[in-house]
């Protein structure tokens, strides 16, 4: 509301009230901003189930940090009023433009997949905490499907920064390996390593196993790692073994997305923590699996 157009406050209730208001003012503050956006590109693969869908969100371009999230409000979709949690996968500032990459799963994402260019949205965000790879100089990525969307702007950073980079890719079968050529683009196809479970591509076998070696070959000093929680749990386990910083982003189901609702309460040794604002990303340590 317009300042000229609240009711003047009597000097006692201005005094009662301007806790409140400074209160109201810093809680405004930390929301994150709700920014209109348009489709302007959408691929799909119909055999993976999996799009990329690019939205003009100059504002989200602009101050998004590798590993936060978008909360999406789909028009059309009144009969799911909540809105959807999506990794920012890649975001030009010059452009004004975020892509996600999403896999069809239920309505929402069935919804994403009808979108055509032109059509209009909403997204809050950018939202949650983002990785910290702090000085490392050795990183290892892991992604597990569409869990390797919050990594290619970490992979991005770490980069230009010169840091040495090994990435691994997983999936069950050779269709939903995702973002292969984007990754292999940026660091080379030989330190991007591929796994299937079923052996159609890349390495025979989980992306954990594959990590596994990668560890037993050479030094690194983080690992950073999205995908299901039986493979984070197992990522966590590998990196405490070795004494590596990790960090693990979690996809936890949400409901507000603002930290009011605790929906997404994630247990830790020094509280527990809300994966959207406190999170998503977590010390792989400080996880009470
Ligand atoms: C921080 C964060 C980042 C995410 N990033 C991506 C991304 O980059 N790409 C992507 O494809 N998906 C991502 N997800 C998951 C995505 O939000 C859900 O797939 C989506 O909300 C499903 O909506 P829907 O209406 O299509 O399916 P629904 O009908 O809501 O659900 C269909 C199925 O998916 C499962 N599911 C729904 N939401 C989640 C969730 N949050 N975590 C685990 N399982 C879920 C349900 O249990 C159900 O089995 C992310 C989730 C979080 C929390
Ligand atoms: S989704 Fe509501 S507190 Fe995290």
């Amino acid at each position: 509301m317009a300042e000229a157009s609240r009711p003047e406050a009597s000097p006692a209730t201005r005094d009662c009230t301007s806790g409140l208001a400074e209160a109201f003012v810093s809680v405004e503050c930390a929301l994150p901003q709700c920014e209109d956006c348009t489709v302007v590109a959408q691929r799909f693969s119909e055999r993976a189930g999996i799009g990329e869908l690019t939205l003009a969100a100059p504002l989200c371009a602009a101050g998004v940090r590798p590993g936060q999230f978008v909360h999406l409000r789909l028009p059309g979709l009144e009969a799911h009023i909540l809105r959807r949690p999506f990794s920012v996968y890649r975001a030009c500032a010059s452009a004004g433009t975020i892509t996600l990459l999403y896999q069809v799963v239920g309505a929402a994402t069935r919804h994403m997949r009808s979108l055509s260019v032109g059509a209009e949205l909403s997204i809050l965000g950018p939202v949650g905490s983002g990785w910290e790879p702090g000085r490392a100089q050795r990183c290892l990525l892991l992604g597990g499907g569409v869990g390797a969307a919050p990594l290619f702007l970490l992979a991005e950073e770490l980069v230009a920064r010169g840091v040495a980079l090994c990435l691994v890719l997983g999936a069950a079968t050779r269709e939903l390996l995702v973002c292969e050529d984007a990754f292999a683009g940026l660091v080379g196809s030989a330190r991007c390593h591929l796994t299937t479970d079923d052996g159609s591509r890349g390495f025979k076998g989980r992306t954990t196993e594959r990590a596994a070696a990668l560890l037993a070959d050479e030094p690194y000093d983080y690992i950073a790692a999205c995908g299901p929680e039986p493979m984070l749990r197992k990522v966590a386990a590998l990196a405490a073994a070795a004494d590596i910083r990790c960090e693990l982003s979690l996809e936890r189901r949400m409901a507000c997305g603002l930290g009011a609702c605790l929906g997404c309460v994630v247990e830790t040794t020094r509280s527990n923590q809300r994966a959207c604002v406190d999170g998503p990303v977590f010390n792989a340590r400080e996880l009470c699996w």
